[in-house]
């Protein structure tokens, strides 16, 4: 099957031109101005953009999380219709099992034969044994060149403290595995918990009031002077605090492989959100928590000047009944916000129709960065000759608002319902195979692989 996509404009990372790209069988052969190859179907992509097909690295499927477990890799169709096309989730290690042995049979029960888009995962540290370490070594030889720790969430069996980080840290830069943190003081945020609850404060805005900015910086900081301290590459998911950004914005000065992602919903939302009523609120609880509207300017400015590396979704399909799990108590309400399918058509709107960022910027947080941190850009991340043909054709003349009955994420809510959103994926190739056609999903269950990544990500060569 091949396919030649006419007259689009392509966009990569440092520019954007005129042109067409010709796809044979599954990868991209040929990209230029008046390609005149014999194809088996042709696309006029006349005042569209070709973009990389998005990826996210960092979503959760089939994730237990809080006693309750996610919508799975059956719904990354989402993924598909906002032009993701391979998605990295975070994988628990089962206790006395290793870190290559749980990802390997999480993989073959929870994703293969099911997924939508490609996918990749980064194991997480839960039982910090000396054996637990030494199996970081064995990672890149199957795959997963990243590995995990939840420095937040005191008391849950994912909890890490310094030492188990530093000991990843270790182990992790000789064996070219970058660690990546999920930065909050477990102790601090404990702390405020439980001062709220005996003061009846059991409500979903308490989750931000407990979990201030402070209590991510302070982490963010400490996590990158273990880095420092472990000569380590190291890598903060879901930055959103302008000292986080400085933290990291100080060490990338200083020289040092310090990588930080935000993501979508920290970008849009503020903390007003989880006053909503009716526990409408609990829709909003993500960790870290929402900040305030002078944050989101912040870290759409860290996109700009390059302190921040990459946009994620950190995808949570909770339903609205499982979130009320914490009806009584923030605490228990399972963390997690759903976005899988609104990373490319938010960020466009907001960030390259509202001015913040360009399109080429848009490419490298959504797409080719990711694809360099995890190791992956041998095959994904760019509109190139050789390269999987993962394309997206996005129209920007299409002009809507998200709702929940337009949503592929199978859940009763849409954290953006009633957002504008302009332009839509009109087309999306996955590996040459379209998946979505004039803006609806046309793909197959099973249709994703396994993609193997690389020893450190050629970011953190
Ligand atoms: O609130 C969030 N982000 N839930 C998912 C787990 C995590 O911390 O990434
Ligand atoms: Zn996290
Ligand atoms: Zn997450
Ligand atoms: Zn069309």
């Amino acid at each position: 099957m091949s396919t030649l996509i006419k007259n689009g404009i392509i966009v990569t990372t440092d520019n954007e031109y005129k042109g067409d790209v010709f796809i044979d069988g599954t990868k991209i052969e040929a990209v230029g101005r008046h390609l005149t190859m014999e194809a088996d179907k042709v696309i006029d992509a006349e005042g569209m953009y070709i973009l990389p097909g998005g990826i996210d690295q960092h979503a959760h499927f089939s994730f237990e999380f809080m006693g309750e477990r996610t919508k799975g890799f059956e719904t990354t169709d989402a993924a598909a219709l906002g032009g993701t096309t391979t998605v990295i989730e975070f994988v628990n290690q089962e206790e006395g099992k290793g870190l290559v042995e749980t990802v390997e049979a999480y993989r073959k029960e929870w994703a293969e034969g099911i997924s939508m888009v490609d996918y990749s995962f980064h194991p997480v540290i839960t039982d910090p044994t000396p054996e637990t370490f030494k199996d970081i070594k064995n990672l890149p030889a199957a795959g997963y060149p990243t590995v995990k720790l939840f420095m937040a969430y005191k008391g849950q069996f994912f909890h890490s403290d310094d030492e188990a980080v530093t000991n990843a840290l270790l182990e992790a830069k000789d064996a070219g595995v970058t660690v990546m943190v999920h930065a909050e003081n477990a102790d601090l945020i404990d702390l405020m918990q439980k001062k709220a609850i005996a003061n009846g404060e059991t409500d979903p805005y308490h989750h931000a009031l407990t979990r201030p900015p402070i209590v991510e910086t302070e982490a963010t900081e400490r996590a990158i002077n273990l880095a420092r301290f472990a000569e380590a590459p190291i890598y903060i998911v879901h930055v959103t605090t302008e000292g986080a950004v400085n933290a990291i914005k100080k060490a990338k000065e200083e020289g040092l492989p310090v990588y930080g992602e935000t993501c979508t919903q920290y970008l849009l939302f503020d903390k007003e959100y989880l006053a909503k009523e009716d526990f409408e609120g609990s829709k909003y609880v993500c960790s870290p928590a929402l900040r305030d509207k002078k944050d989101q300017e912040y870290l759409w400015k860290s996109l700009k000047d390059g302190s921040i590396n990459a946009v994620s979704s950190d995808h949570c399909g909770f339903t609205f009944e499982q979130k009320k799990m914490g009806l009584d108590d923030f605490r228990l309400i399972p963390n997690g916000t759903p976005g899988l399918e609104n990373r490319l058509p938010m960020l466009w709107t907001y960030g390259v129709e509202a001015g913040r960022i360009t399109r080429s910027e848009l490419v490298d947080y959504y797409s080719t960065m990711p694809a360099k941190n995890n190791g992956l850009d041998h095959r994904k991340g760019y509109i190139a000759p050789g390269y999987d043909a993962d394309v997206v054709i996005y129209n920007p003349m299409v002009e809507k608002k998200v709702t929940v009955e337009d949503s592929l994420n199978a859940l009763d809510y849409t954290v953006y319902e009633g957002f504008d959103q302009i332009g839509e994926c009109d087309a999306v190739f996955l590996r040459g195979t379209q998946v979505v056609k004039d803006g609806k999903y046309v793909g197959e269950k099973g249709q994703g692989a396994f993609i193997k990544g690389t020893a450190f990500g050629t970011a953190f060569r």
